[in-house]
């Protein structure tokens, strides 16, 4: 028994870790944290740049903090290589050489991170400078002899097929090869060297760059404009769950200190690398760093939570692109739970999180990082001033999952009547499951109120459950007279019931059918495809006891429209779809990308991973509802056609659809 229990033990943590084969050479335990010369220099780094900066890293404090990796970006390289074939550096602008550029480093506490190219040239030539393609062997045999502490490895003029342009967003092969081929030769060394993969999200990387590198740029680069954030949250979105030590999503280097961002929106960006753990790497030029950007990476919770040693990246959790704002969460280290709400709207604004939307009911502690305020006692919801595109940040501990509500927590008593609150739900119905635990098993047939209905209790009983009505939101009331004394009351949501795109809708316009590979397009296997402002799918639900007329619908949609060289502009990596039902106006909800494969080279399974997010719609009726999905307004978006789409999940009630 016992050998079992150790096999059992044995197998699932192999089984946890060996789901895709990873890299493990000891190093990025938790997200590396560094400086790299880019996001200020562009491709014109120098040693004065770089001595200063890494000086300051240890003069502000922030080296002790964990912000170690130096890193010198493209422009240090020459378009020729040493007689001998070695790689070397610009001596008008590295007089001292790399060398020394890394003792440097070394003698101040940090490590030297030095930045190469798996194509013929580094990105930012001309002026030429050499890349690592084909001499990988002996370039990485000269890293190792000037002692470098980690690579990140870009990927310029890198395509062979199409004569070696700067970029080729769908090249003919995978960049994977050129990748492997520099991993093998830093892992011959006799030092271990963190190793970025740096190929701007082509071929899914996610799903191969763990086996052979410490990080893997999810996307394209970050741009100094502030709606970059959106295009790169919605890039990571697939990818976060991809995240594990040793092994994280990149999103790109910090724009915090750049003096692109103002404050709240600093916040926002590093709140968000942080909880999603990408590496965090400073752009900013630290000799003349504002302290308020400065006080924004060296927050010191933020920082912990992205070196959390759980390691399991934040995720997105509800979207309200109508009102402008978003939920994102994840666990961290001792029961406790990380969340953001962004507030994408450029006013201040007072939102509230709902604890049910990221699994929970109560919280006995939160901590608001960034106005630093914290509380005891949260109860179903917590609401905060955030500024114009700034972010709550929330760390809650003591929690208890959603739907359980303990009397010592929820109700109050006088005599025998006990009021729950503050009760939450997703959907206005009829069809909430209660269940009311009694603190001793009854001794005696008993008869109870519950919202004005009366209930009788069997002898004998402990537990009872009645249905119970609620509206849409966190203001919910449930009183109950009651002799016996309650322990606690759980509150389940009403049952839903799917509707599958391709069988419950009627389409219209250019929406078709699309029929995908064994195994994707879940849980249907099919989709409809070009949906837009004039082309809509449509079914009639019947429903009754709808109340005040809003339901919760899931929506599981499929959107794999990449943002490669649109990422300079407005692209987003984003499809609008809307929902409406009867005469409301329809729910517009934004998706993020939900692809998690490749596109290039198998049958377009990217545009067959399904993902789900959840809206309230409103509009509902007794008798037939119309709902209809499409692109409604889509025509003044970048992209009038709608994600594609799978199918609806109504939380009606199981009576309700009858
Ligand atoms: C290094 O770069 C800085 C900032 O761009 C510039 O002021 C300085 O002249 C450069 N030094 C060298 C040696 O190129
Ligand atoms: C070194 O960098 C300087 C400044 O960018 C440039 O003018 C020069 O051509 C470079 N030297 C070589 C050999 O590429
Ligand atoms: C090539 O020459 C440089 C400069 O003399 C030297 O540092 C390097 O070790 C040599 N490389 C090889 C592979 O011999
Ligand atoms: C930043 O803070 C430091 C130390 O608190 C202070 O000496 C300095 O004057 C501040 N700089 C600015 C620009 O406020
Ligand atoms: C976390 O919760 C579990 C289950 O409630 C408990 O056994 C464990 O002690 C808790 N850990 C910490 C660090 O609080
Ligand atoms: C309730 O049930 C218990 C045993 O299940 C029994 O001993 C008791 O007499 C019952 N009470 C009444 C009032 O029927
Ligand atoms: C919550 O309910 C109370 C009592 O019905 C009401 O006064 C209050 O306005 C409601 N709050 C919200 C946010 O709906
Ligand atoms: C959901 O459906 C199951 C089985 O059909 C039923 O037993 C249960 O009561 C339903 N729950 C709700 C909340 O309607
Ligand atoms: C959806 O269509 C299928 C096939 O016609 C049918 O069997 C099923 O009952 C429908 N689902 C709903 C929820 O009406
Ligand atoms: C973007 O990429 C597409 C497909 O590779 C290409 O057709 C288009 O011309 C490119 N646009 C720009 C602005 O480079
Ligand atoms: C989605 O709709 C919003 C609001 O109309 C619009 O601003 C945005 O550009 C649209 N997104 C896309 C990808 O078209
Ligand atoms: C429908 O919308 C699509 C996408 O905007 C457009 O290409 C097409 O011309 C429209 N068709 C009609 C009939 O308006």
């Amino acid at each position: 028994m016992i050998l079992l229990i150790i096999l059992l033990f044995f197998y699932s943590s192999v089984s946890a870790t060996s789901l895709y084969a990873r890299l493990e050479n000891g190093l990025a335990r938790t997200p590396q944290m560094g400086w790299n010369t880019y996001n200020t220099y562009s491709c014109h780094p120098n040693e004065t740049i770089v001595h200063s900066n890494a000086q300051a890293l240890v003069s502000l404090g922030l080296a002790d903090l964990g912000y170690r990796y130096v890193t010198t970006d493209c422009g240090w390289s020459v378009a020729d290589r040493l007689p001998n074939g070695t790689l070397t550096w610009n001596e008008t602008l590295f007089p001292s050489g790399f060398p020394s550029l890394g003792r440097y480093i070394h003698d101040l506490g940090l490590l030297f991170g030095v930045y190469g190219d798996s194509g013929i040239k580094l990105c930012g030539s001309p002026p030429d400078q050499a890349g690592s393609l084909y001499h990988e062997n002996i370039d990485a045999k000269t890293f190792g002899e000037w002692e470098i502490d980690s690579l990140k490895y870009d990927n310029c003029y890198s395509d062979a097929a199409t004569g070696y342009p700067d970029a080729n967003y769908s090249p003919s092969v995978s960049p994977e090869p050129r990748y492997s081929i520099m991993s093998r030769y830093l892992q011959a060394l006799n030092r271990p060297i963190l190793f970025q993969i740096c190929e701007w999200g082509i071929d899914f990387p996610a799903l191969w760059a763990p086996a052979i590198g410490n990080s893997w740029r999810i996307g394209n680069d970050i741009i100094p404009h502030w709606r970059t954030v959106f295009r790169i949250l919605n890039q990571a979105a697939p990818q976060v769950s991809f995240a594990s030590s040793g092994q994280w999503p990149d999103l790109d280097m910090l724009e915090v200190g750049t003096e692109v961002f103002t404050i709240p929106e600093e916040q926002t960006h590093f709140s968000l690398w942080a909880i999603l753990k990408s590496p965090l790497i400073i752009g900013a030029d630290l000799t003349s760093i504002s302290n308020d950007s400065l006080a924004v990476m060296m927050e010191k919770d933020v920082i912990s939570f992205n070196q959390d040693i759980i390691g399991t990246s934040a995720s997105l959790q509800r979207r309200w692109s109508d009102d402008g704002y978003e939920v994102w969460s994840g666990p961290l280290s001792g029961n406790r739970t990380v969340a953001a709400l962004i507030n994408w709207k450029s006013e201040e604004r007072r939102l509230t999180l709902d604890l049910p939307d990221i699994g929970l009911q109560y919280a006995g502690e939160l901590r608001n990082i960034w106005d630093g305020s914290s509380m005891t006692v949260v109860r179903t919801s917590y609401t905060s001033k955030i500024a114009g595109h700034g972010t709550m940040l929330v760390e809650l501990g003591g929690t208890s999952p959603v739907g359980i509500y303990p009397s010592e927590l929820f109700s109050s008593s006088r005599g025998d009547t006990h009021t729950f609150a503050p009760i939450y739900a997703r959907s206005s119905s009829a069809r909430y499951n209660l269940a009311i635990t009694f603190a001793h098993c009854l001794s005696t047939t008993t008869h109870i109120i519950v919202n004005s209905v009366p209930e009788a209790v069997p002898n004998s009983t402990c537990h009872v459950s009645v249905f119970v009505t609620l509206a849409a939101g966190s203001n919910n009331t449930i009183t109950i007279h009651s002799v016996p004394s309650i322990k606690s009351i759980q509150v389940q949501e009403p049952n839903s019931t799917y509707y599958a795109g391709d069988t419950n809708f009627t389409l219209s316009g250019s929406a078709r059918i699309v029929t995908c590979g064994e195994g994707f397009c879940q849980p249907v296997g099919a989709k409809i495809g070009y949906l837009s402002p004039n082309s809509t799918a449509a079914a009639h639900i019947p429903a009754t006891l709808t109340g005040d007329g809003r339901k919760y619908v899931e929506i599981d949609y499929i959107n794999n429209e990449i943002a490669f060289n649109s990422s300079w502009g407005w692209g987003s990596n984003s499809r609008n779809i809307t929902i409406g039902v009867n005469d409301a106006d329809p729910v517009l909800l934004e998706v993020p990308l939900s692809g998690r494969h490749s596109e290039l080279y198998g049958p377009g399974r990217g545009w067959w991973d399904t993902a789900t997010l959840g809206v309230l719609t409103s509009g509902w009726k007794e008798g037939l509802n119309k709902v209809v999905i499409g692109n409604e307004g889509g025509e003044h978006g970048f992209q009038p056609y709608a994600a594609d789409f799978v199918g609806l999940r109504v939380y009606l009630g199981a009576d309700e659809d009858a």
